[in-house]
């Protein structure tokens, strides 16, 4: 495994992220969100999985068509004509991969794949060397490779390498693991397996506990360079890890991960805003990063500190993610501090006198209205002859 201190973000929205409910794009919306994506600075792009039908074929053919940057990768099950239509789709553009999975814990290989283990080990080899035969950067992801058992799974990754694999993904693919055991999951595997040194580790989580993005950081920590992830964390069930806040965490916490990638920070929040307006959902207002009250404040003890210095409050510039809205939420709990720079911004300058005029109007109103707009603050000032 390279032992750079580089993290490859591998974007996974227009698959993993497109398969869930409600996350359903169109081909041109497919199209245009693949060049946002590059423009992020992703390195893999992983547009889709070509054998589901022939929209997602013809999707993943067009953006490895038109989509310059990132390696452009489709996935496949270790299946024959599931990686022929992997080939096939990827095969116009300039960087290519094939991403084949196939299941490894005995819960799965019993109740999902219907075989043993030995099949399992001898379908992997196979597959693998035969993706290996129509593209030359393969990844190979045990599916569910967090309940697998663990000796087994060495078994499987040595077995992927020597058929030729050049990413090892492990996937948390029911968001079961604890950031710890996730980590010690990829020590064992770097210390025990022949010829990982050779290959990039890679993670993929899915957050039914609310811990993928912690057990991404996790893998990292523990020698993995290349994170799995989507905007706005759409994915399976819960979802994947989200790439704003991984990319975040990079950034806000580079004293204690040393660690670099080439994602363009003021790029994340029209990126997330944009695939909002293509799914059935945006991001949940206090979604981390890129939900509408991630800058927000509402307080007026919070208003106060940030207007005075916004390292009170705020631990990464809105303009360093690319949001540029407003972020004083004027309201009840907001104090006359806030309402006098609101003011200020709408071109008022009030006199000490004045603004306690307006603000004992506005502390009236802020009782009886939830959300408060500038031409509310507007009309309280109109309504009151003293004040211009
Ligand atoms: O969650 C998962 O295991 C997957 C694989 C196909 C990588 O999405
Ligand atoms: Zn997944």
């Amino acid at each position: 495994m390279s032992s750079n201190n580089r993290v490859i973000f591998f974007d996974t929205t227009l698959r993993d992220g497109e398969q869930s409910p409600g996350c359903t794009m169109h081909h041109d919306e497919k199209l245009r969100m693949a060049h946002t994506i590059a423009d992020l600075g992703v390195d893999v792009l992983e547009a889709g999985f070509p054998i589901a039908s022939h929209g997602d074929f013809d999707s993943v053919q067009s953006i490895a068509r038109s989509v310059r940057g990132p390696r452009i990768a489709a996935l496949g099950r270790a299946k024959r004509e599931d990686i022929e239509a992997a080939a096939k789709a990827v095969e116009p553009a300039e960087k290519s991969r094939i991403h084949i999975f196939l299941s490894t814990s005995d819960l799965h290989l019993a109740a999902k794949l219907r075989i043993t283990r030995e099949q399992a080990i001898d379908q992997i080899a196979e597959m693998v060397a035969l993706a290996k035969s129509y593209c030359a950067d393969i990844e190979f992801s045990p599916e569910d490779a967090t309940r697998t058992d663990p000796d087994f799974l060495l078994k499987v990754c040595e077995v992927a390498i020597q058929a030729g694999a050049t990413t090892l993904n492990l996937p948390d693919t029911v968001g079961y693991c604890l950031p710890e055991e996730y980590g010690a999951m990829f020590r064992r595997v770097r210390e025990k397996v022949p010829g990982i040194e050779n290959v990039v580790l890679s993670a993929h989580c899915h957050d039914d506990l609310g811990l993928a993005v912690a057990n991404s950081i996790a893998a990292i920590e523990a020698g993995v360079r290349q994170v799995e992830c989507a905007i706005n964390g759409i994915g399976e069930r819960a979802g994947n890890a989200a790439l704003e806040e991984i990319a975040a965490i990079l950034m806000v916490r580079k004293d204690k991960l040393h660690y670099e990638n080439s994602i363009v920070m003021e790029k994340l929040f029209p990126a997330s805003q944009e695939l909002s307006r293509y799914i059935s959902f945006g991001a949940a207002p206090n979604k981390a990063i890129v939900g509408a009250n991630a800058f927000a404040h509402a307080s007026g003890i919070h208003q106060h500190g940030v207007l005075a210095n916004p390292l009170t409050y705020e631990i990464l510039t809105p303009a360093s993610v690319g949001y540029n809205g407003q972020h004083i939420v004027l309201g009840k709990h907001s104090g006359r501090r806030a309402l006098e720079h609101r003011l200020g911004e709408l071109g008022h300058k009030l006199s000490k006198e004045e603004i306690g005029v307006v603000y004992e109007r506005f502390t009236a109103l802020a009782d009886r209205k939830k959300d408060i707009y500038d031409q509310d603050i507007l009309a309280l000032l109109k309504s009151e002859p003293a004040v211009a």
